[in-house]
């Protein structure tokens, strides 16, 4: 059976790092979905500054909610529920797009709906179809690496995380320690293109059997290869052999992981499920374990308001809704 989604149009606002984005959905059709990048702003850090996020996030947030509208063919008049991401997040950056959000809804008299980050990522696979239940959501980006059985939409179990670095997090230092751009993850995607990815050993983090995750030791291991080498370093070769090591930990987990759990379908989701090698080898193993496989579509991966208004869409449907006294929560479990 098909899942319920409110047919808005619903505008959705993302704010809770550092990409200011909204989006008009509708049901679960993507209407419009605007996103501005900070990316270059925290290049010249290597990382993201809170202050700088929430400032750039105040410039950006009407100019990105008009041409959101815009790019729909509808006006403010027409939204019908407002959906703001309000956890986890930078609590600067957070408090941008709910106060928005807030004066939005209640300037326009509809519903106001607060959505978790993270389930805007799990959601995001339903933007291209209805993946079966239960089915398993490995969730990789720049501050999660998770894997989520997921039982119904908002039904959600936590089966496996990281212990230290995140995914994309460890895209983003070994690039940096490569001298490759920020964020890292596209950029040693790029760089790894006809790079051998056997060339040089580098660690897997935890060993036996577990669902969980470590990068931490990656990260010292590419320190000292670049150290060793020194000009002798082949750099796509280096890049290659980084992508192989974080990416094949992520699909070799996430389908032992589907398999204990009985799920149908293997999802992924998150800034890292942009990954090129990652979607083709998870797909090609699920498939080969008999286990259907949705990715979001790359447009969907790195933060976007669009997930945000998918989540919202299915809740609102329930006839859930927040108050005007909607809170920032910079760290929230799932739902
Ligand atoms: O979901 P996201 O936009 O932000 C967070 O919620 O963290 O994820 C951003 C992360 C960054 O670490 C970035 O390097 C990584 O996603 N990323 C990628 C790719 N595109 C973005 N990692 C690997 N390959 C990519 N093509
Ligand atoms: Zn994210």
């Amino acid at each position: 059976m098909s899942a319920e989604f409110f047919a808005g149009p619903t505008l959705a606002i993302e704010s809770s790092c550092d990409e200011t984005s909204a989006a008009v959905v509708s049901g679960r059709l993507v209407l419009s979905n605007i996103v501005a990048s900070q990316a270059k702003l925290h290049e010249k850090w290597g990382g993201v500054v809170p202050e700088a996020a929430a400032r750039a996030h105040v410039e950006a947030i009407i100019p990105v909610v008009s041409e959101a509208l815009s790019a729909a063919s509808i006006s403010l008049q027409d939204v019908k529920a407002v959906a703001v991401t309000n956890r986890p997040g930078l609590v600067g950056a957070l408090s941008v797009g709910v106060t928005a959000g807030l004066a939005f809804a209640h300037g326009l008299g509809v519903p106001l709906l607060g959505v978790h980050h993270l389930e805007g990522h799990i959601v995001s696979p339903w933007a291209v179809g209805d993946p079966p239940l239960p089915h398993l959501c490995l969730l990789a980006s720049g501050g999660h690496t998770e894997l989520v059985l997921v039982r119904d939409l908002g039904s959600y179990e936590l089966v496996g995380q990281t212990l230290d670095d995140a995914a994309g997090e460890a895209f983003d230092k070994a690039a940096r320690l490569l001298g490759l751009g920020y964020p890292g993850g596209r950029a040693i995607q790029d760089a790894a293109i006809d790079g051998d990815p056997d060339r040089y050993p580098l660690p897997r983090g935890l060993s036996g059997k577990t669902s969980d995750f470590s990068f931490s030791g990656l990260k010292t291991a590419v320190r000292r290869l670049v150290e060793a080498e020194g000009a002798a370093l082949v750099v796509r070769d280096a890049a290659a052999s980084v992508q192989k090591a974080i990416a094949s930990v992520l699909w070799q987990r996430a389908i032992e992981t589907a398999l204990d759990h009985g799920a149908k379908a293997v999802t992924l989701a998150g800034g890292v499920a942009a990954n090129l090698m990652l979607r083709t080898e998870l797909e090609r193993q699920a498939l080969r374990h008999g286990l259907e496989f949705i990715p979001a579509p790359i447009e969907l991966c790195t933060d976007n308001a669009a997930m945000i208004g998918l989540a919202a869409n299915f809740r609102l449907a329930r006839g859930e809704s927040s108050g005007f006294d909607l809170d920032v929560l910079p760290n929230a479990p799932l739902p």
